[in-house]
């Protein structure tokens, strides 16, 4: 029998590339390919790419030419670039970078065995389609090892058209799953030890794959016996609708954490943007979540520096997430993208976009911070995940999707224990596990 093949992938961006990746590396699996952590001796490298800003792009093309060496001395290398730069420049990676065998967009990916094997036949392939067939059906079911969290993508695609979003080009309009695979996808990770999952998509309550939407979906998967928490990444503002914000209040599997992102806090921006809401819609129902759910923790996402922004647009922003109060939240500096309707409008000064993003990322440490510091002294409930850093440590997530560290077993693993948190410190929280 001839040796596996080996395989070292490289994921960027958001954490549906990070599912990709994993079934990815499944459907590869079924044609030999076990995974490697060093690309040196890889026979293929698949790099999952990110289009989002103007830096997630440049990596692929840096670490592109680091590639090249390990290529040299290893002819029978391929190099494949999946992820949304493959969708977004395909023909242009293929020109630019002669050490690339296989370019395959993320509609794609279920094709990836056959193009690997035309690949090592030597031949340069590129797949950018958007195939009628649900890629989906035509992947192995999960099948890797887990660890107890895993994510599920469950909706595809945006139709938002945010100004200075890449997505809705890259990943296609919004598509979801049927309910029947992704409640059979769920109970195969759940027999396989997962205890909580994160359903993904890039407006994962634009979920519409049954009656009821996502909290339909939310409460047929909280039947699963074995299955003890649900999260879901991200949602859009406008597509909270009643049953989905009355599940947090309702359903006890579902996590007491939301990512909701409003991108800034002038409503004359949230225009410019084309985000079709306004501050008022956004804090109304920031409102309604924290009227059936309390203690839930929520985050968001903030470009800074958009087109057309003034003094007085950020200070909204700045006044928005005052009255909030953010669990945790990121901040990035606009990038203009190319084929966006915002990427021809003219930019702020460097200066002022760095001292804006400084500045609303010290308030963001600061109400993370307090956040975490409001949780000791309580008992949360944390789903047990790995080894922590110091001997004799066990590490997870509490509700509040909050890392936490205690004393413990590798056999906690998979479970939630209550933990009584004593300590916090930058990005984590220590606790006792108590009886
Ligand atoms: N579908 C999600 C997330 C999309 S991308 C949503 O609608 O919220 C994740 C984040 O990247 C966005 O929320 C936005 O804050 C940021 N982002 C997207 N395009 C960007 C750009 N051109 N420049 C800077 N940040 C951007
Ligand atoms: Fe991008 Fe807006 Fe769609 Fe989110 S909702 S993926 S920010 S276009
Ligand atoms: Fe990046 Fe594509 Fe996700 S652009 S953020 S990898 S959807």
């Amino acid at each position: 029998m001839s040796a596996p093949r080996k395989l070292f992938v490289k994921t960027y961006g958001c954490q549906m590339n990070v599912y990709d990746s994993e079934r990815m590396a499944e459907a590869l699996a079924g044609e030999g390919y076990v995974a490697t952590d060093r690309p040196d001796d890889a026979d293929l490298v698949l790099l999952n790419t990110c289009h989002i800003r103007e830096k997630a792009g440049e990596k692929l093309y840096s670490d592109l030419g680091r590639l090249r060496p390990f290529k040299a001395a290893n002819p029978g290398m391929k190099i494949a670039v999946a992820g949304c730069v493959a969708q977004a420049e395909g023909a242009e990676i293929i020109a630019r970078a002669p050490q690339v065998d296989l370019v395959v967009g993320p509609q794609a990916y279920h094709r990836l065995p056959q193009m690997a094997a035309r690949a090592q036949a030597g031949e340069r392939v590129v797949d950018t389609d958007f195939p009628p067939e649900d890629k989906f059906d035509a992947l192995p079911r999960p099948t890797l090892r887990r660890a107890p969290a895993a994510f599920l993508t469950v909706q595809e695609g945006c139709d938002k058209f945010c100004a200075f979003c890449v997505v809705p080009y890259t990943r296609g309009s919004e598509l979801s799953r049927p309910a029947d695979r992704i409640l059979a996808e769920a109970r195969a990770l759940v027999d396989q030890g997962v205890a909580e999952l994160t359903l993904l998509g890039q407006n994962v309550n634009a979920w519409h794959g049954a009656a009821g939407g996502l909290a339909a979906l939310i409460s047929a998967l909280s039947e699963i016996a074995g299955l003890q928490r649900i999260r879901y990444t991200t949602s859009h503002p406008n597509d909270m609708d009643a049953a989905l914000i009355a599940a947090h209040g309702d359903n006890p599997k579902l996590m007491p954490y939301l990512h909701l992102p409003v991108q800034s806090g002038s409503d004359r921006i949230l225009r410019a943007m084309n985000r079709k809401h306004t501050v008022a819609d956004y804090l109304a129902l920031v409102s309604r979540m924290r009227a059936v759910r309390p203690d839930i923790l929520l985050s968001s996402d903030f470009i800074v520096g958009f087109p057309g922004e003034t003094a007085a647009d950020f200070d909204a922003t700045m006044a928005l997430i005052d009255t909030v109060g953010y669990g945790m939240a990121y901040s990035f500096k606009y990038s203009p993208r190319p084929g966006t309707p915002a990427a021809h409008r003219p930019t702020l000064a460097t200066a002022v976009v760095d001292q804006r993003l400084a500045q609303m990322q010290a308030l963001i440490t600061r109400q993370q911070r307090a956040a975490q510091d409001a949780m000791v002294g309580r008992v949360v409930r944390v789903l047990v995940e790995k080894p922590g850093r110091k001997p004799g440590q066990m590490g997870g997530k509490s509700d509040y999707l909050h890392a936490v560290h205690f004393q413990g077993t590798p056999a906690m693993t998979g479970s939630v224990v209550p933990v009584r948190i004593t300590e916090s410190s930058t990005n984590s929280l220590a606790g006792v596990i108590v009886g």
